[in-house]
């Protein structure tokens, strides 16, 4: 459904801006999109613009978001090596880097389609709880809690980067739309949160209820904690009926 939402918007605008994710999450999204590439479906204008990198970590590392994007996405499709940008992390002065990497997004007119996971502590990004709901691209120090979710793609040798640089919740609410997929039980408090709870810089996904063109995608067990789970299937239903219908 994702991969369907970013081809469609594709189909209409060659020249399509793609906030993009990394984790397991999107994984089967970017398979989709190579497969896409295979049968003829071009990228080469399509610009991208990744929401984290770990600081520290060189390009060719296995564990960077450099390599896995190349691994799942940009070694499968044709966007050109320039039209790909990642928060920087490497050289000097990277407060004014980060601030040009969002005045590159403002170059571009803005990201259409924003991808996100989230993380079981409700992070995006890598904005964790207590985030403001204003920030912009910048540091950000890892919490115990994600450093224990990803230490499973390290092995005992290797050390885990504890800080990276992640595109600010400011950053991500200013994209046209949001797509925030949730797979597993794992993140069902978070999921609750985000879409439930009150709006919380300790949630920072629940900043998403600011946003005017969100939509979730998850599965039964990152829905269990969701009270209104029946009125939601109600709107899909709704929606896809109206969508049918040339509504939409
Ligand atoms: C990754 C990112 C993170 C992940 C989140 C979920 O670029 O920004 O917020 O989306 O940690 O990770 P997975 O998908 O591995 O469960």
């Amino acid at each position: 459904m994702v991969a369907a939402r970013i081809l469609r918007a594709l189909a209409k605008k060659p020249d399509l801006v793609l906030g993009l994710a990394t984790g397991s999450t999107p994984i089967k999204v970017y398979e989709r999109m190579v497969r896409a590439h295979r049968n003829g479906i071009d990228f080469s204008r399509v610009r991208t613009f990744n929401l984290d990198e770990y600081l520290g970590l060189p390009a060719d590392h296995p564990q960077s978001y450099r390599y896995f994007m190349r691994k799942h996405l940009f070694d499968g499709v044709n966007v050109p090596d320039d039209n790909i940008h990642f928060p920087p992390t490497d050289g000097s002065d990277l407060t004014k880097r980060c601030g040009e990497f969002e005045q590159k997004i403002r170059d571009c007119g803005g990201i259409d389609i924003q991808l996100l996971g989230i993380g079981r502590n409700g992070h995006i990004g890598f904005n964790e709880p207590t985030s403001s709901l204003a920030s912009r691209t910048r540091i950000k120090t890892l919490t115990e809690r994600t450093l224990e979710d990803n230490a499973r793609f390290y092995g005992p040798d290797e050390t885990q980067p504890e800080v990276a640089v992640t595109m600010g919740i400011a950053t991500i609410l200013d994209a046209r739309s949001i797509l925030l997929q949730s797979f597993g039980t794992a993140k069902a408090n978070a999921v609750h949160a985000a879409i439930e709870g009150p709006i919380s810089s300790f949630w920072p996904a629940s900043a998403l209820q600011y946003h005017a063109n969100t939509t979730f995608y998850v599965d039964e067990e990152s829905a269990a904690r969701l009270t209104m789970r029946e009125y939601y299937r109600r709107v899909q239903r709704a929606e896809a009926d109206s969508e049918a219908r040339g509504l939409m």
